[in-house]
């Protein structure tokens, strides 16, 4: 019950590692503010919740004064905000002869203007809280993919936005930090857990063998909003069944 009391915002609340996410603060005795632009998603998860701890609040997270209206909601209801989980995020795979403009500007909107926004709006509560935020970011954030440069570009930003965010903010008592997921099994992925050549390539590179559970991504979200991890700022933290530990040379052995 490490967040008896606290009140944090999940943004991308309605499906996989947001829904996971408010579920477990929520599990922990948080007040969750649950937002994300499909309402009924939303409803959904937040009918296996508790009523009196529980906030559904409707929004798209690239639209700054929509963001806004949610921290404000926020606030108003529980009286503060001690975490933000700037979870949202959209998947765009094409190399760049592919990408259009539009495209590009999409996933940016969302995935790194939306995280800007919302931490935007809601530092001064933060500050006022000794919060702190956690951002889901992306193994695709800590090096090059293939085949996805809006996506992995955004999810680079996001990783230096997290670490220029911690500088900001640490002598005002607010810690930043992410989580980098490597393959998750969520909505985003649910096409592409269909291909079994893919899913066997992917397999042979994560050291644990098999993807993760949204829940494994969420437990060290909750870890990082923690006071556990009351000395940890600026770090982008892989939950990634040990990718990161290779150097990109084949499986052998
Ligand atoms: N699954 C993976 O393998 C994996 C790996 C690394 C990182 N991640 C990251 O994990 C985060 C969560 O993704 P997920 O895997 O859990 O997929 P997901 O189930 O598709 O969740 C994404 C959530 O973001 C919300 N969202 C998307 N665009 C939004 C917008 N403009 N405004 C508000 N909400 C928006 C969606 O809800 P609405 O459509 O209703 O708005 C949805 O609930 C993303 O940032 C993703 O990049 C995922």
């Amino acid at each position: 019950m490490r967040f008896t009391g606290k009140t944090a915002v999940v943004t991308g609340a309605g499906s996989g590692i947001g829904a996971a996410t408010a579920r477990r603060f929520a599990g922990e005795g948080a007040n969750v503010v649950l937002t994300g632009r499909r309402a009924e998603k939303l409803e959904a998860v937040a009918a296996g919740l508790d009523p009196t701890r529980t906030l559904v609040h409707p929004g798209d997270a690239s639209v700054e004064a929509e963001v806004e209206a949610l921290v404000a909601a926020a606030v108003d209801r529980f009286g503060g905000l001690d975490v933000l989980v700037a979870n949202a995020g959209t998947f765009a795979g094409s190399t760049t002869d592919k990408t259009s403009t539009d495209d590009w500007r999409k996933v940016f909107a969302t995935n790194l203007d939306g995280v800007f926004f919302a931490v935007r709006a809601a530092l001064p509560h933060l500050i006022a809280a000794k919060g702190n935020i956690v951002a889901v970011a992306s193994r695709s954030g800590l090096g090059g993919d293939w085949g996805a440069v809006a996506y992995n570009a955004s999810k680079g930003g996001l990783v230096n936005l997290v670490r220029a965010l911690a500088l900001d903010n640490g002598r005002h008592g607010v810690r930043v930090n992410s989580v980098c997921p490597s393959l998750t099994i969520t909505d985003m992925t649910g096409g592409m857990t269909d291909d079994k050549e893919l899913m066997a390539r992917f397999m042979d590179r994560i050291p644990l063998g098999r993807a993760a559970e949204a829940n494994e991504v969420a437990s060290v979200i909750a870890f990082l909003a923690s006071d556990d991890a009351a000395f940890v700022t600026g770090v982008n933290l892989p939950v990634d069944g040990g990718v990161g530990a290779s150097n990109g040379q084949p499986r052998f052995g």
